[in-house]
């Protein structure tokens, strides 16, 4: 509410023109006293110190375009001119002493003045009015000639260069050597009785893996001997017993039997003086019969089969005579024997002349 009542010098000047036409004659007083204000104010408010308007009342100032002082004074001027004489210089006699009091009485109001007399509605004289436009009017633009020298800028100091202070030399603190643990001799031991024991397992585990490659080598040459037989391993079919004269008649030579299972006889069969050779297996079983020279027979250990000299069977289980191999002279005039030819009697083989050697 404060602000809206309050006038501003423009509004005020304006409120004045639209009531000069009109009754200039009237009220002379209220148009002459800009007049008579920039006169005086030109001598008189210069003489106060204005005071510095508060911020409050230079915002509040701001807020519209107000004319400067040089306008209010051209408008006082035209007003002038067009005054009348007379009029002129009576009106600004009277008024001008009734205006000059106030001013010269009371001290220049200040704006938060101007501003309660606005509130109060009491209408301001010309010299309130400008010394508040004048608190309130913005600094123009001032040239450089105009514009008061300013101090220099102190200059900034340079800062100062810090000073490295010299690091406190480091005193290194020399700790104590530390004793030397003695070591633990339960620890080597038991480091010397691990290390046995990995030894000894390890020993253990190479000779288990040894023994284990060695005997899988001989079960492979086993497995290889019995897929391939030596056959040579077994005697000669042939052999030699000698010259016939080596056989006396009626002898009966049992050093081959050992050897080649063979008993060279000298005898007589059906008539005839032969040398043949008898094969040593009785024919019951198969056990080896003994010459007995006494009894002049060939007698079974098994089962008591007897055999003449000739090899026939008179007694026991053997159910045939003995069997005879083949025999001739060799080149060299040696009896030669070949087991892998047998001759049997009750086949009537023995009368084949391989099987025997006539006298
Ligand atoms: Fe020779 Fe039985 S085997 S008698």
């Amino acid at each position: 509410m404060a602000e809206k009542k309050k006038m501003t010098v423009a509004e005020i000047l304006a409120a004045a023109r639209a009531t000069g036409g009109q009754d200039s004659a009237a009220k002379p007083a209220a148009l002459k006293e800009p007049e008579a204000v920039a006169e005086q104010s030109a001598v008189e408010v210069p003489a106060k110190p204005v005071p510095k308007p508060k911020p409050a009342a230079a915002s509040s100032a701001a807020g519209g375009a107000r004319p400067g002082v040089a306008d209010i004074l051209a408008m006082a001027r035209a007003k002038k001119a067009e005054a009348a004489g007379t009029a002129a210089q009576a009106v600004s006699e009277k008024p001008a002493a009734a205006a000059v009091k106030p001013v010269a009485s009371k001290p220049a109001p200040k704006s938060p003045a101007a501003v309660g007399a606005a509130k109060t509605g009491v209408q301001r004289d010309t010299a309130s009015i400008l010394a508040a436009a004048r608190a309130a009017a913005k600094p123009g633009p001032v040239a450089k000639a105009d514009a008061p020298s300013r101090p220099a800028p102190k200059p900034r100091e340079t800062a100062k260069p810090i000073e490295e202070k010299a690091a406190p030399p480091r005193t290194v603190a020399t700790l104590p050597a530390k004793p030397v643990k003695p070591a633990k001799k339960g620890a080597a031991d038991g480091e010397d009785r691990r290390g046995f024991l990995q030894i000894a397992m390890g020993s253990a585990m190479a000779m288990g893996f040894t023994a284990l490659s060695v005997t899988g080598g001989l079960f492979t040459l086993g497995l290889a001997r019995f897929l391939f037989p030596n056959v040579l391993a077994e005697p000669p079919s042939k052999f030699k017993v000698g010259s016939k004269d080596g056989f006396p008649a009626g002898k009966v030579e049992t050093k081959f039997v050992a050897q080649y299972g063979v008993w060279v006889v000298n005898g007589d069969f059906q008539g005839l003086q032969q040398v043949y050779a008898l094969k040593t297996v009785c024919t019951h079983l198969g056990c080896t019969p003994s010459w007995l020279e006494a009894e002049q027979k060939f007698k079974c250990p098994c089962h008591g089969s007897g055999f003449y000299k000739d090899g026939v069977n008179f007694e026991g289980p053997a159910p045939r005579p003995l069997e005879r191999y083949a025999i001739r002279v060799a080149d060299d005039g040696q009896l030669e024997i070949d087991k892998s030819k047998s001759f049997q009697e009750e086949l009537g083989q023995w009368a084949d002349p391989d099987s025997f050697v006539t006298v």
